[in-house]
């Protein structure tokens, strides 16, 4: 039974999804709203050896990468996505189940058939995709962040996988120009949120 408002954000390595989530939690609890801040993978036992697997990819077929994500996400929706709606929170999620068809899609898996693995999970009611060059996301991750690449992250792959975010036909998505500064991805966020939270009584 969902009360609540279910918002992902969605899109390659280095685009600030982490940091546009927090300055968004911050905007939505100043109105006065209830919010929930996750992200994907979790923490818990499956979300760990996902992480494991960021330095030996290998040891895994692309069908078992695809199960531990489900997996991962039925249970965060259990334990914290259905709760949090159910509560009438604003759940934000950095990454959701289009990462999962971008991702496992761009490594040969059937986006299709990944969104039908996702039945279970709770339709967003929005998808902030934030988009930006694949070079400028790499350069990112490794001038700001002073990160090496990781075997997720490699141009090539990170193309790929930006090939198929901006292919899905779903009307939920909102397509956001991650490339301006920070302050501006913010501003257009909000408006992008404002019209839902009017729509739901939140405003
Ligand atoms: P990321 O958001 O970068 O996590 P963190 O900042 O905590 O390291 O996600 C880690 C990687 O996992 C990223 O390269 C995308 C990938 N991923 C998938 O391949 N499929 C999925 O379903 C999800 C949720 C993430």
């Amino acid at each position: 039974m969902k009360k609540g408002l279910l918002i992902a954000f969605e899109g390659i390595d280095g685009t600030g999804k982490s940091t546009q989530l927090a300055l968004l939690a911050e905007y939505l609890r100043d109105q006065g709203l209830e919010v929930i801040e996750t992200r994907e993978p979790t923490d818990g036992p499956y979300g760990r050896r996902i992480r494991e697997l960021y330095v030996d990819r290998g040891s895994c077929s692309p069908e078992e990468e695809l199960d531990l994500f489900v997996q991962d996400r039925k249970q965060h929706v259990d334990e914290v996505i259905a709760p949090g709606l159910a509560d009438g929170k604003v759940v934000l999620t950095d990454r959701y189940y289009f990462s999962t068809a971008a991702y496992q899609g761009a490594a040969g898996c059937d986006p299709n058939a990944i969104f039908a693995a996702n039945g279970f999970a709770p339709e967003p009611d929005l998808v902030l995709l934030l988009h930006m060059d694949p070079e400028e996301s790499v350069r990112r991750i490794e001038q700001l962040r002073g990160e090496s690449l990781n075997d997720f992250e490699q141009v090539e792959q990170l193309r790929r996988v930006s090939r198929f975010f901006t292919s899905f036909p779903h009307d939920c998505i909102v397509t956001i120009d991650a490339s301006a500064t920070v302050d501006h991805v913010q501003a257009d966020i909000r408006q992008a949120v404002k019209p839902l939270l009017a729509r739901h009584g939140m405003a």
